[in-house]
């Protein structure tokens, strides 16, 4: 039995203030959550607000992203240990939005994936397709492809301790969400590509569904056979929709 897991990914959103009211209010509902692994991806400077006021709750947190290098000259860049300083659980990986909008290639993103394993945290490895490859009939050889670069460096035993997010690009934050079985389909054939090399790890890894998780649409998603909760974007800036979400799991 997969325990439902579902992180939001605050992207670039938020203040000292508004976070901390985020946060008490999180603190304060998440006693109503009763399954569902609950964590919150902020930006990294606000990581350290987030990991004391969270210390002591059953929440996790997280990175959006992480550089592949382990330190040195990379300006503007944040390694693996320093994620690991503030306590990370979580780390988001390939991200969409990090593939289109800064070109993270397919290999770019092993990297990454790996490195975040090196260091003990559990990536969070985002996929999914743009709209004109759904349109073409190309949505299991985008997602295959990105899964593959994955497999290649760091082997199936990886997916022992990582996390998958199918997130159909189009779906993002466009409030058009994709249908439970549109999605349930992905999630199959994500689970058929691990079953390929080892059965045990397909059956357990949790696959995440993400783009336009909402309130009112999270318990049909999550109700799917494959579908292990929620990488939330728009919807985790609000206390009361978040914590809705984290009930539906
Ligand atoms: P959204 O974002 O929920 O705002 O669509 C999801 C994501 O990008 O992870």
């Amino acid at each position: 039995m997969r325990q439902p897991l579902v992180v939001g990914n605050w992207k670039m959103n938020g203040s000292t203030a508004t976070i901390q009211t985020l946060l008490e209010q999180m603190k304060q509902g998440i006693g109503s959550v009763e399954r569902t692994k609950v964590g919150v991806c902020p930006p990294f400077v606000y990581l350290s607000q987030v990991s004391i006021a969270l210390g002591a709750t059953n929440i996790a947190w997280g990175a959006q992203d992480v550089s592949q290098q382990a330190e040195g000259a990379f300006t503007g860049e944040v390694a693996v240990n320093m994620l690991k300083d503030f306590n990370c659980a979580y780390v988001i990986v390939g991200h969409s939005e990090r593939r289109s909008l800064y070109h993270e290639s397919d290999e770019l993103v092993a990297q990454k994936f790996a490195a975040v394993q090196a260091g003990m945290m559990i990536p969070i490895l985002c996929v999914g397709e743009l709209l004109e490859e759904r349109e073409s009939g190309d949505t299991e050889n985008v997602v295959k492809r990105q899964l593959d670069a994955v497999l290649n460096l760091a082997g199936i035993a990886a997916f022992e301790k990582a996390v998958i997010a199918y997130e159909p690009v189009w779906a993002i934050g466009t409030g058009k969400t994709a249908s439970p079985q549109q999605a349930q389909d992905v999630h199959a054939f994500i689970r058929q590509q691990l079953a390929k090399y080892d059965n045990a790890i397909a059956d357990k890894v949790q696959i995440l569904y993400g783009g336009s998780v909402k309130g009112s649409n999270a318990t049909e998603l999550f109700s799917m056979a494959d579908i292990d909760g929620g990488l939330i974007g728009g919807a985790s800036l609000k206390a009361d929709d978040f914590l809705t979400i984290c009930r539906a799991g």
